[in-house]
């Protein structure tokens, strides 16, 4: 039975053997890309998601989600390679410490004049649509999981397409409404 709960952070590491807990499935985005995402995680995004283009017109679409520890580092090393160490750290966890390694976690891009978009400054840019899909997360069981001002608590850079899935619109809208983030939770 997986543990739709569990914290996963620098100080805590993913737990031995979760990966065997959870049903993991393997799907495609609007432009053929292969995501792999456990599956209630799956199916409460594509609620999400035809809610977004049902009521607000946005087109949401995967663009990243089950890691590996191996692709975890490859992320990384990129990131260094292009920005540099604190760029890196800011935005990618370290390796065993994602919550990507769960499957629970989504990266979340926009369809926005023709292009998912995918790099982090063209996902800033469409902030005001995130805001709008922010609102509905509760609703489907997930929670932002890097707000722009618990950056000092999470030690993440403001990820408005990271959302990770609780399985529980009480505790995600609970979250949502006290303004807290999921350290502060536990
Ligand atoms: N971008 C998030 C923090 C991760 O790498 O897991
Ligand atoms: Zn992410």
């Amino acid at each position: 039975m997986a543990d739709y709960l569990v914290l996963v952070n620098g100080e805590h590491r993913l737990p031995e053997g979760y990966e065997n807990t959870v049903e993991l499935v393997t799907v495609k985005n609007c432009i053929g890309n292969a995501y792999t995402v456990e599956k209630k995680t799956y199916e409460a995004f594509c609620r999400l998601r035809e809610d977004l283009l049902a009521h607000d017109g946005i087109q949401a679409e995967l663009i990243s989600s089950y890691r590996t520890i191996a692709q975890q580092q490859g992320s990384f090393d990129n990131y260094l390679n292009k920005f540099g160490l604190e760029y890196a750290n800011k935005y990618v966890a370290k390796p065993g410490h994602s919550e990507h390694h769960t499957g629970l976690a989504i990266d979340v891009g926009i369809l926005h004049e023709g292009k998912v978009l995918y790099i982090i400054e063209d996902l800033m840019s469409v902030d005001h649509l995130f805001q709008v899909i922010h609102k509905k997360l509760p609703k489907y069981g997930f929670i932002l999981r890097y707000p722009k001002d618990k950056q000092a608590v999470t030690k993440i850079g403001y990820e408005p397409w990271h959302f990770r899935y609780i399985d529980s619109p009480e505790i995600a809208t609970q979250i949502a409404e006290q303004g807290i983030c999921f350290e502060e939770y536990f």
